[in-house]
């Protein structure tokens, strides 16, 4: 669906459901289009036209969007069309046209990407496809999310992988010496998140992945942070496979995501999970023994099966939502909201330590932070009471909170978090 006032009203039957304020945000949609230009960090007005096109509730103040990116009311609409469009007329829908969106919005061939529901699914892709034996070495950081954890602990248990960690160092320069402190020769894998889940540090994924190919290491990236957040060009960045998603910063649909294999490494990820749209067309039941065949020449190997059309109708407005926007708009507004995060904490002095680095590369929309006077707990609960939802980090002992802000959070969203730790410190 294009991204016009036509077309957001097409349906009747919504707009006929629109509140005043989903009317407001529908007349604030006409002023957003950036049409390629350069939209200031802080032109504080069209941000705003912005935020009046999400259906957030006022009561709430979400700034948690690391765990899912609430959609904008085009996707919404575009899913709830998307379904009518199927289920109206019994028509097949298709799902054709989001891996080649996607492959531009990421900077890769239409035919190395592979639809996923989610990250977990597309980590696990890889990490069960690529060749281990007992003694590989794969290296992972002690902040994983589950995710790219569970799959490696398994392979560990499995087939006798060793599993070696780093920490994310303050500067980029400081964590790539970790990574190459842990190289050896038997190391098979580098599995680290661009952006760990728990303090939203950006890793210097590029140095990353050309270290591993220097040393004909298989880069393997958890980039559920990535894509939305930046602009990204996967060729460029020289990973063998990138495990995104939709339903965080790109601010799709829930349930949906994205493998990126290189098209070179394809035949090295063995397909385990086959079906409708993994096979060519050589294999044969009716020989004795059934004819195996081939794979798919491109992402769909690794999937098949019924799709969820109607959530991929929303992926590719999600995209035409983020494009009529700019990314690179994008990533400066929800970099500056960042940076005023960090700069808000640090007002605090020693009664809050902020755990993100404050290195210009290394930093963007997510921060962690602990309270000396407050546990993590106690304080998220805290947070709820003041309906300001942000993410607790039991992970890796780090006890800390999370805050993560997208285009439709502002300082004054920042500011209300700022008071809730006022009072408690
Ligand atoms: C760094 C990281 N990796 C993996 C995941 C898992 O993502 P998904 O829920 O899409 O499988 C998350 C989710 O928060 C994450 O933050």
């Amino acid at each position: 669906m294009k991204f016009d006032r036509r077309n957001f009203i097409r349906s009747a039957s919504v707009l006929a459901a629109l509140s005043i304020t989903e009317l407001q945000a529908l007349a604030a949609k006409s002023e957003i289009h950036a049409a390629g230009k350069i939209i200031a960090a802080d032109d504080e007005a069209y941000w705003h036209n912005v935020r009046q096109l999400f259906p957030l509730s006022k009561e709430w103040t979400y700034l948690n969007n690391g765990t899912f990116g609430p959609s904008p009311y085009p996707v919404i609409e575009a899913v709830h069309s998307g379904m009518m469009d199927a289920d109206r007329d019994g028509n097949y829908g298709s799902y054709d046209a989001t891996p080649g969106k996607l492959a531009k919005f990421v900077g890769a061939d239409e035919d190395e990407i592979t639809l996923t529901h989610n990250v977990t699914e597309g980590i696990n892709i890889a990490c069960w496809g690529v060749p281990l034996k007992k003694g590989d070495e794969v290296i992972i950081t002690t902040h994983e999310h589950v995710g790219n954890c569970v799959p490696w602990m398994s392979r560990q248990k499995l087939h006798g992988i060793v599993i070696k960690k780093y920490t994310p160092a303050p500067t980029a320069e400081e964590t790539l010496a970790r990574i190459s402190a842990l190289i050896n020769k038997k190391t098979r894998v580098i599995a680290t998140p661009h952006i760990p889940c728990t303090q939203g540090q950006v890793l210097p994924i590029k140095e990353i992945c050309l270290l591993a190919r220097e040393k004909g290491i298989f880069s393997l990236i958890d980039g559920a942070h990535g894509a939305g957040m930046m602009p990204l060009d996967l060729h460029d960045m020289g990973c063998d496979t990138y495990a995104s998603c939709c339903h965080k910063w790109m601010l799709g649909p829930k349930g949906t995501g994205f493998l990126y294999i290189r098209k070179d490494f394809r035949d090295t990820v063995q397909t385990y999970f086959g079906g409708a749209g993994s096979g060519d067309d050589k294999w044969d039941l009716m020989t004795e023994p059934p004819t195996e065949g081939g794979y798919a020449q491109s992402g769909h190997r690794y999937f098949g099966g019924t799709q969820a059309n109607s959530l991929y109708t929303g992926v590719n407005a999600s995209i035409e939502f983020i494009d009529s926007i700019g990314i690179v708009n994008i990533h400066n507004r929800i970099k500056s909201l960042g940076k005023y995060t960090q700069d808000r904490l640090l007002e605090f002095g020693n009664k809050v330590e902020l755990i993100t680095p404050t290195e210009e590369r290394s930093r963007c929309a997510v921060n962690g932070f602990r309270l000396k006077s407050m546990d993590n707990n106690k304080f998220f609960n805290t947070c709820i009471d003041n309906k300001i939802r942000v993410r607790s980090v039991p992970e890796c002992g780090l006890n800390s909170v999370r805050v993560s802000t997208h285009i439709y959070n502002n300082h004054a969203d920042i500011d209300k978090l700022m008071e809730v730790i006022k009072k408690v410190v």
